[in-house]
């Protein structure tokens, strides 16, 4: 039988109870496939490689070394929260390395949108494997490959990262336990384990992160300014029960300047643009209308907290024919 074709008779995973025997039934899987070796695994702190992380630590604990590559293009607060879950609250084996620097020194001055993400694509790989190399006795990679790549791979959508695009030096054995399984059944299995809710749950953050929500060239200034204001409309978002409701939003801040007053002075800033958007499948994409209180109350923040803005736009823009990300 074929690994990677879910079985019909594979019930729908809803309830805690059936994403417990999964978890139960996985975790001897994994047990005897990987027996005393070590699994290395890259945790982007996304759903699926944070269940997927999860899932291994209850099964191996230690044997699992999983790496969190900081590219500098996360969101605020990021890093952290897959520390504290991972290392001090489930004490994994977990190796946290700031590329930053690596990686804004790279974009810098780089201005077109495919060079921008190629070059984000293989520096993280880059950075991977050289972590992987230093480690001894791996023998495993954890994927947190789920059954929509698969299927989206199979049919030559789009060659998911998570399938065969592994580079060749990093020749192990792969675990993928929830390859079978579909987005929502992940979150419930994620949910399970114990994983937070802002993880299990978390809106879709594409691979090259706020990279392409700062069109052109990156500096980092501009991208200060895209993550504190996608802090403030995440905060916000939370705070007036639109998270979870509302299927993906963020700001992008241009590099473009306009004219602007405060306090009596000529103020020559960026604009921040807010997108918030809801779909099923990201074919097609409708705008959400906020609140013109709820508007204007994100327009007073962002403005007061984010250095080097004076501005705050809304893009009303459905895709097609915009697509959801700016680049
Ligand atoms: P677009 O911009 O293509 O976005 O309309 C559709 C959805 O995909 C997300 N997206 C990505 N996700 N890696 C990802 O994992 C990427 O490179 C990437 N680019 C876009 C985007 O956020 C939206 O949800």
């Amino acid at each position: 039988m074929d690994g990677n074709v879910r079985p019909e008779s594979m019930a729908r995973i809803t309830t805690k109870e059936q994403a417990d025997a999964f978890i139960a039934e996985q975790i001897e899987i994994i047990k005897n496939q990987v027996g005393d070796a070590k699994v290395l695994l890259a945790l982007s702190g996304g759903v699926d490689s944070s269940v997927v992380a999860a899932l291994l630590i209850k099964a191996i604990g230690k044997q699992l070394v999983s790496v969190h590559v900081n590219h500098g293009l996360l969101r605020k607060g990021e890093p952290e929260q897959v520390i504290k879950v991972f290392r001090d609250e489930m004490d994994a084996n977990l190796i946290y390395v700031d590329a930053t620097d690596r990686f804004l020194d790279l974009l810098a001055g780089v201005t077109d949108p495919e060079q921008k993400r190629h070059i984000i694509g293989e520096e993280f790989i880059k950075v991977f494997a050289e972590e992987a190399t230093k480690q001894e006795g791996i023998k495993f990679l954890a994927q947190g490959t789920i059954y929509p790549d698969i299927l989206e791979s199979e049919k030559g959508i789009k060659a998911h990262h998570n399938v065969g695009g592994l580079p060749k030096e990093l020749d192990f054995e792969l675990v993928e336990p929830v390859k079978l399984l579909y987005k929502d059944e992940v979150r419930v299995v994620g949910k399970a384990l114990g994983l937070p809710d802002n993880m299990v749950y978390r809106q879709p953050f594409p691979g090259p992160g706020l990279g392409v929500r700062c069109p052109g060239a990156i500096t980092r200034d501009r991208l200060e300014a895209v993550r504190e204001s996608d802090a403030i409309l995440r905060e916000e978002f939370a705070k007036n029960g639109l998270e979870g409701k509302v299927w993906q939003y963020f700001t992008v801040v241009p590099d473009f300047k306009s004219t602007g007053i405060k306090d009596g002075k000529r103020t020559f800033d960026w604009p921040v643009i807010i997108r918030a958007i809801n779909t099923t499948d990201v074919v097609e994409v409708t705008v959400e209308h906020l609140d013109p209180a709820f508007m204007d109350h994100l327009v007073e923040r962002i403005i007061k907290e984010v250095p080097g803005v004076n501005r705050v736009l809304y893009d009303f823009t459905p895709k097609p024919p915009a697509t959801v990300e700016y680049e």
